[in-house]
């Protein structure tokens, strides 16, 4: 048996798979059974409020989870599969478990491009329900051993494919039934590009449309310093647009955005791992993925 096919045999059984994604790793489970999906929340230790995205093999499929307007099947049509999640109202007779939508009455649904997860939502042949594969409150797993680290005791099967190419979650959107587009999280497909499809995008405001984007969810044990040009002492320094310092990383010493966002929970995992109880962090430009780096930095040093 493949490993493919073995990991879609947990699912099976209701168990949990630790996959890979092109955003972040996830840990997933059959969205339909809804012991599963208690499971992985106490695995996760989840507040069961935050609903999870229901991956899925294309739009055909999606449809058959939710009613999409028009403007949510043109940005499904022009960014999946990809590291795109669209919120929209639920079907009636979705198979997702309410669970899973914690209750609400929409659902979010993704089909990513990551070649394994891809696989294995083939071989499984219904919806998985999958968060990043962190512990609440911890940033995401960029690479399997970080999610074997924070849920490897609450696994049955991991699908190792390195480092994720993307390393911030997907960009969320929601779009209601008649087609206004909120933006609930920003990601590596920037707001610009889905203004290209939508036109001008509202901002999520308060905590009700997305509920699971509690403040200080992506957060380190040491303290963040945001916009430092320089380190003080004592503080351990993530530069970006300059080489790592003595006592630092760097995001990317060119500059390069999407090279920073790959970079970001790895190195916030590896200064945390310092024991150093302030990481200062270098100023980030807000256009393109910058709006996602700089949104999760702000989380993650937020108080809490
Ligand atoms: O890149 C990603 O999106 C990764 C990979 C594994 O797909 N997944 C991920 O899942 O980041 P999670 O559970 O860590 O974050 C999903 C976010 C949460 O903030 C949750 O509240 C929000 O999506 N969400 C899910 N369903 C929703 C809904 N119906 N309405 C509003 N927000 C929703
Ligand atoms: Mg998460």
């Amino acid at each position: 048996m493949s490993e493919i096919e073995r990991a879609a045999e947990v699912l099976r059984t209701g168990g949990l798979v630790i996959f890979p994604t092109e955003t972040v790793y996830g840990v997933g489970c059959d969205a339909t059974n809804a012991e599963a999906v208690a499971r992985l929340y106490a695995a996760k230790g989840r507040p069961q409020f935050n609903p999870l995205i229901a991956h899925v093999a294309d739009l055909a499929a999606a449809e058959r989870e939710a009613r999409l307007h028009p403007t949510a099947r043109a940005l499904a049509e022009r960014f999946w599969p990809g590291p795109l999640s669209i919120v929209a109202t639920r079907r009636a007779d979705s198979s997702v478990a309410e669970l899973a939508c914690a209750g609400l009455t929409t659902i979010a649904l993704r089909v990513p491009w990551h070649p394994t997860a891809r696989a294995l939502i083939a071989a499984f042949g219904k919806p998985i329900a999958a968060p990043s594969a962190n512990r609440s409150g911890r940033v995401s797993a960029t690479t399997a051993a970080y999610a074997i680290e924070d849920l490897g005791s609450d696994v049955g099967a991991v699908l190792d494919a390195g480092t994720s190419p993307i390393g911030l979650e997907s960009t969320i959107v929601s779009v209601g039934d008649k087609g206004a587009a909120t933006l609930l999280r920003s990601g590596a497909i920037t707001r610009e590009q889905i203004e290209t499809v939508t036109g001008p995008l509202a901002t999520a405001g308060g905590s009700i449309e997305a509920p699971g984007m509690l403040q200080s969810h992506y957060a380190p044990r040491a303290h963040l310093r945001l916009d430092a040009d320089t380190p003080r002492a004592g503080e351990a320094y993530l530069a970006f647009g300059a080489p790592a310092p003595a006592d630092g990383l760097t995001l990317s010493a060119s500059g390069d955005l999407v090279e920073a966002a790959a970079n970001l929970y790895a190195h916030l995992r590896a200064l945390d791992a310092t024991g150093a109880p302030v990481i200062a962090v270098a100023p980030i430009p807000a256009h393109g993925i910058g709006e996602a780096i700089r949104d999760r930095l702000a989380r993650a040093a937020a108080p809490r």
